[in-house]
């Protein structure tokens, strides 16, 4: 046996057996910071920075995916049986609920004039649950890079920047979780109910796909487009010069660089990353 297969095999987890569901319960758990939105010592900002910061069109659309996502998330807990998976993903529910605080003190501070909306009631656990993990998949990818713009233009103060790091992080978490229980929930289903969910999960891809597909044609058109996808126009709201085959170039490379912290034998999301790598091939410079 080569020694590159004897390293996979040693290391491999079949997912959705009870090691990967206690692996994936584990890491999320014991990766979890904590801090608190409330005590944020919110760094002092010139009269250029604030303008900039409360400029920025996206904080009422930031607000009303947080409300759906924190409540989404919260509920699903009731959807696990296995005790150490339904408590990571209260802890996800929480960390959620702890964006939405963290972007109301944020909003507090600074003055930012917003309306929060009453809290989401989701309708459908489980397909609601899927829909903003599918949607995060996409937005969070956006925003790895979209931060990672913003931080080395220095469009926003380094001591702005940290205070959004464990935000960054914890999508980075919560995605690689999400993937991973769904490939755990499909393993559980008998194998006669295993197509259909996995239809199901498609259907919801595909939405997800058609509104950013949406935002992408509009791209340019300065219209800023609805809550679920708004990291995808934001990169013209930041100020850095970057052209979209650029902006998804350093989408993957800080994918990769965030994802790279990880367990490497959980599942990667690998949706958004390829459909990015196509078009980053394919796309001249220019564009
Ligand atoms: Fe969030
Ligand atoms: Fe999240």
């Amino acid at each position: 046996m080569s020694a590159v297969r004897a390293e996979f095999e040693t290391t491999a987890v079949r997912l959705g057996s009870p090691q990967h569901k206690r692996l994936l319960a584990q890491f999320f758990i014991d990766t979890h910071r904590d801090y608190d939105p409330e005590r944020i010592d919110w760094p002092p900002l010139s009269g250029e920075e604030l303008r900039r910061l409360t400029g920025l069109p996206f904080w009422q659309e930031a607000v009303a995916t947080e409300n759906v996502t924190s409540n989404t998330v919260t509920a699903a807990a009731a959807l696990e049986s296995d005790p150490q998976l339904k408590r990571a993903i209260a802890l996800q529910g929480f960390e959620e609920q702890r964006h939405a605080r963290l972007l109301a003190a944020l909003t507090a501070h600074y003055r930012i004039p917003i309306e929060f909306p009453a809290p989401y009631a989701p309708r459908d656990l489980e397909d609601d649950f899927l829909f903003a993990g599918f949607g995060e998949c996409f937005d969070s990818f956006f925003a790895f890079g979209l931060f990672a713009l913003a931080r080395d233009s220095g469009f926003f103060p380094a001591a702005l920047v940290e205070v959004f790091e464990p935000v960054l992080e914890e999508e980075v978490r919560h995605i690689l979780f999400f993937v991973n229980w769904v490939k755990a929930r499909r393993a559980e289903l008998p194998w006669w109910r295993r197509p259909t969910f996995r239809l199901r999960c498609g259907w919801i891809i595909l939405k997800q796909v058609a509104s950013r597909a949406k935002t992408a044609r509009s791209l340019g058109g300065g219209a800023h487009q609805s809550s679920e996808n708004f990291t995808l126009t934001a990169h013209q709201d930041i100020g850095a010069p970057v052209t979209l085959h650029g902006l998804l170039g350093i989408c993957l490379r800080e994918n990769e660089r965030r994802m790279g912290h990880y367990d490497a034998r959980l599942a990667r999301p690998r949706l958004v990353p390829f459909i990015s790598r196509v078009l980053h091939r394919l796309l001249p410079a220019s564009l």
